[in-house]
């Protein structure tokens, strides 16, 4: 078994404001992350799959394949975007990184099957770097 990370990057702005939460508890949690304006950030996103050495290969994974994915699917809907106001699915959910990784996860997971029809390889996890000294991950196999 091999895993393989590749790494991406895109650039996006967010506000990280909760409507569940007043503005005074907004202010207080999130601190200058709450700026009504946004802010942006470079971020980059691990993509790590896992599987078997097709022996005629000798590879684990498709790196074209992989790409074409996560371009469609992570990269292209992201880039240089507003992620509160252009990405459907955080028009009520905080665009914390932890909600972008369950996000990035749940679309490369729906169309993983599309493009890598067979067993191998899978999808492991995602890594979400926000700045430096923010690294998020998650695990395909422990959300839904
Ligand atoms: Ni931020």
């Amino acid at each position: 078994m091999f895993r393989v990370t590749r790494r991406y990057t895109f650039a996006a702005s967010h506000r990280l404001h909760s409507g569940e939460l007043s503005e005074e508890e907004n202010r207080r949690l999130y601190g200058k992350c709450n700026n009504p304006h946004g802010h942006g950030h470079n971020y980059v996103v691990e993509v790590s799959v896992r599987g078997p050495l097709d022996g005629a290969t000798g590879r684990a994974v498709d790196i074209a394949v992989l790409d074409e994915l996560v371009q469609r699917e992570v990269v292209r809907p992201f880039d240089h975007r507003n992620l509160n106001q252009e990405v459907a699915a955080f028009a009520s959910v905080v665009p914390t990184s932890e909600n972008l990784g369950f996000e990035i996860c749940r679309r490369l997971k729906r169309n993983w099957k599309q493009v890598f029809p067979g067993e191998w390889p899978k999808l492991e996890k995602i890594r979400i770097g926000e700045t430096a000294r923010n690294i998020f991950e998650v695990r395909a196999d422990e959300i839904e």
